[in-house]
């Protein structure tokens, strides 16, 4: 029989690829959406869905008794919100609900691997070492990152689960939207940063990401969190300049005032009805010195070997756009 892993968040833009790696494993998959979910682009996918409500425990426990799941993947959570509380509820409320109803389920669960984020631990010195050191005590700058700290911590406090909790940082590739808004602006002839600040940054590619989290299913580790990233280290610039490449654009670099970006982060936070695009916290995260993290561990623990650096993988990806008629 094959395995069984439960996706949630698989509508999302990293549960696509989660999916199709799971898939690609061998492994039978049910797919946790929501009523209102988009899945139409899963629906070429052999999956099963199941619609659970991660408010409510003991409605987890019985889809969990009554699929009796290898694996679980949560990928589910919210990355925009207005507040700490909303980040909380999903973020780490729902996670902490899944992982208690597995453990008060009786189902013998091989592993539980939660999407956390490098958010959780937060960025580090601009002069940092390099390879950068492995950071020890986490300290976000965002509430997103604060949510996804307690989420980690509440797993650290359920004894009968075998956890693994991957932390990726800025992940890239086909059907992502946020980084995709920024490439019709270079499209656009605009070229724009936050501030003159000088800025290291790391990506991951999706597909790299999916099969870090199989090779974590599968190995005999618990317990543990894993940083993940490509390896590299990108300069502010780097993103752009392969992008402007590959479509072959010319831009005007603007590099926007701070003291500009928080008034506009200010207002867009009073007037905007759902979560902002920008707001003052989100800003803590994009004008970060150093978003750069180890990856050794994985690396040693999981032999987790990136496939892709940012220009194979970018290339991968805006292939994708443009084939899929996203510009
Ligand atoms: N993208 C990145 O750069 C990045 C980096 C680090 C970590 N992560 C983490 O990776 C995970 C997936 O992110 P993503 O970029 O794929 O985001 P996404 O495209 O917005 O997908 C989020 C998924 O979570 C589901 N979800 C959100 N709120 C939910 C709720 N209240 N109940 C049930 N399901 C809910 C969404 O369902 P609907 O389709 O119904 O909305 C969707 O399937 C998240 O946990 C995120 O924190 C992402």
């Amino acid at each position: 029989m094959k395995p069984r892993v439960l996706i949630t968040g698989a509508s999302g833009f990293v549960g696509y690829h989660l999916v199709e790696a799971a898939l690609d494993a061998g492994m039978e998959v049910y797919a946790a959406v929501r009523a209102s979910s988009n899945v139409s682009h899963l629906n070429h996918l052999q999956v099963n869905y199941v619609y659970p409500d991660f408010s409510r425990k003991e409605a987890l426990i019985e889809m969990i008794k009554e699929h009796r799941f290898d694996y679980i993947i949560h990928g589910a959570g919210i990355t925009k919100a207005r507040s700490l509380d909303e980040y909380n509820k999903v973020n780490a409320g729902y996670t902490q609900n899944l992982a208690q109803a597995v453990s008060e389920s009786g189902i013998p669960l091989k592993k539980f691997l939660f999407i956390s984020s490098l958010a959780a631990v937060g960025p580090i010195a601009y002069d940092a070492s390099w390879p950068v050191p492995d950071v020890i005590t986490p300290s976000p700058v965002t509430s997103y990152g604060k949510s996804k700290l307690l989420a980690e911590e509440f797993l650290g406090a359920i004894s009968n689960v075998p956890w693994v909790i991957l932390r990726p940082t800025a992940v890239y590739g086909p059907r992502e939207r946020d980084l995709f808004v920024l490439f019709k602006t270079f499209r656009r002839g605009l070229e724009p940063y936050m501030g003159r600040g000088a800025q290291w940054l790391s990506f991951v590619y999706v597909k790299d990401l999916a099969d870090a989290a199989i090779l974590a299913l599968k190995a005999p580790v618990s317990g543990v969190a894993y940083n993940i990233s490509d390896g590299n280290s990108y300069d502010r610039y780097a993103l752009a300049a392969i992008i402007k490449q590959h479509l072959k654009l010319r831009t005007l670099r603007i590099h926007l005032p701070l003291p500009v970006i928080k008034i506009v982060a200010a207002i867009s936070e009073k007037v905007s009805r759902g979560a902002p695009l920008l707001n003052k916290d989100k800003l803590n995260e994009l004008t970060a010195a150093n978003w750069n993290c180890n990856i050794d561990s994985i690396r040693r623990d999981l032999g987790y070997q990136p496939r892709y650096n940012l220009e194979k993988g970018m290339q991968e990806t805006l292939d994708w756009y443009s084939a899929n008629k996203w510009f």
